[in-house]
């Protein structure tokens, strides 16, 4: 028997001059970036907290603590890699992630491919296990201001022997 996790992940970060825009590790042209500790990337954050939730692992606050000086700057992309292999170590293989992105613009249909590759392969996963959605917030609230970004995830998870009792 096989038993099946699934995990929930929400970010958002503020958006800002002068900073580079990253969505699941791809950069999008745009006048402004995401803000924050890390490179800010909110889908990478938001899939990493889907993987962490469906394992029962924590969030990525407690992780990666945006106090901590190792990750300035830091590669959103490693802290994916770094949640599958806490899941993995937990007996978890991943199964799929689904995920949108909320944000007013740029247009980002034109990434999807990117995006859901470069996720594809951070999360060893085949493409198809891996959707990419878009919405803007029809103009209303910080998001639909084009002041932020939001990200949400979903993730499965399965691991083989059924669940301990
Ligand atoms: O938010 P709304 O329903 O108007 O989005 C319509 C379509 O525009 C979405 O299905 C999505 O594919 C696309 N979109 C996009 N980039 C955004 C927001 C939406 O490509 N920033
Ligand atoms: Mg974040």
């Amino acid at each position: 028997m096989s038993e099946f996790r699934t995990g929930l992940g929400w970010d958002a970060h503020r958006l800002a001059p002068g900073r580079k825009l990253l969505l699941g590790g791809v950069e999008i042209a745009s006048e402004m970036g995401l803000d924050g500790h890390s490179d800010a990337d909110v889908l990478s954050h938001a899939i990493t907290d889907a993987l962490l939730g469906a394992a029962a692992l924590g969030d990525i606050g407690q992780h990666f603590p945006d106090t901590d000086p190792r990750w300035s700057g830091a590669e959103s992309l490693q802290f994916l890699r770094h949640a599958l292999d806490l899941a993995a170590a937990a007996g978890f293989t991943l199964v799929n992630v689904d995920c949108t992105v909320i944000l007013e613009r740029p247009k980002l249909k034109d990434y999807r491919l990117a995006i859901r590759e470069k996720l594809a392969a951070t999360l060893a996963l085949p493409l198809e296990r891996v959707s990419v959605k878009f919405k803007t917030a029809e103009r209303l609230g910080p998001v639909g201001e084009g002041r932020s970004a939001e990200a949400q995830a979903v993730a499965t998870l399965c691991r083989s022997g059924g669940p301990d009792r």
